[in-house]
């Protein structure tokens, strides 16, 4: 457990006691204010730090997205936080694993909230079209092995809709405002770690069987949606997800097998009135 001279925003010991769990959060790093979590865990998982390892910030001042864009992580509002994975079982689905963190996210926002969450391939969670949250899954190989998986996951929670940026406002949302109501923090990072921790570190093998959870809660299989790869567009029905979580677009007889980290989805933006 880290501890530094500022007070942490939440007792690290407290915390550390209510997570019960078998693997993810025995070892804890909470940050009032650090550059990236999933930095963080990059550098101390490159030193060796323990699989299960946990990063959370209170604010980030250079929170990142998939695609080296910018995620917005603001003190008091978020929950920003990163895990170490060492397993050799990532290593074969690494593509999969954002979208069976996203089935597990979706599992427990819905158990936790009783609303019903959607996700967008490859890795967000979404109420209603707009964004919640988002996973970013970084990983360091010496092939054939892998070194570390690191799993970040930005969840909005207290944001009110003016306090997103204006570029975000039409897509992003908090989960304060879907439930009409600030949110306990902590309770929802228990929750999750408490999820992610039965589904990814209480076996040897990724949780696949969540595939199906994650495929019931995409709104866009089955549909014809646009992919942008770069300045190019591709246009067709979304068949399914391979077992590597690649994207399988039909475009007339052919069958595109798209990897998530050369393509994404077209954003569509759901307007409310
Ligand atoms: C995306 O939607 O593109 C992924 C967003 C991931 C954001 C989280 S916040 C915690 C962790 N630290 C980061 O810098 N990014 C991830």
């Amino acid at each position: 457990m880290s501890r530094r001279t500022e007070k942490p925003f939440w007792d690290p010991d407290e915390l550390q006691n209510e997570l019960a769990t078998r693997c993810l959060g025995r070892r804890l790093h909470l940050f009032n204010r650090i550059s990236s979590t999933n930095e963080f865990a990059k550098r101390i998982a490159r030193r060796g730090a323990p699989e299960g390892t946990l990063v959370l910030a209170d604010a980030q001042s250079s929170g990142r997205g998939r695609h080296g864009r910018r995620w917005e992580s603001p003190a008091d509002r978020g929950l920003w936080f990163s895990f170490i994975m060492r397993s050799d079982a990532t290593i074969k689905q690494l593509g999969l694993l954002p979208l069976l963190v996203g089935a597990v996210i979706v599992e427990e926002l819905e158990n936790m909230l009783g609303r019903r969450f959607q996700v967008k391939w490859p890795n967000d969670v979404l109420y209603e079209g707009r964004k919640i949250c988002g996973i970013l899954c970084e990983a360091q190989f010496t092939p054939p092995a892998i070194d570390y998986v690191v799993v970040g996951i930005g969840v909005n929670v207290n944001q009110s809709e003016d306090e997103f940026p204006l570029a975000l406002r039409n897509w992003a949302r908090s989960l304060s405002t879907v439930m009409n109501k600030p949110l306990d923090r902590k309770g929802l990072l228990i929750h999750l770690v408490h999820g992610l921790d039965r589904a990814f570190f209480s076996g040897h093998e990724l949780p696949v069987k969540k595939i199906k959870l994650w495929k019931n809660a995409c709104a866009e299989i089955g549909k014809t949606i646009t992919l942008r790869h770069g300045r190019e567009h591709l246009t067709g029905v979304f068949e399914n997800v391979s077992e590597q979580g690649e994207l399988i677009l039909r475009c007339g007889e052919a069958l595109h097998h798209l990897a998530a980290a050369e393509f994404s989805i077209e954003k569509k933006i759901t307007h409310h009135s």
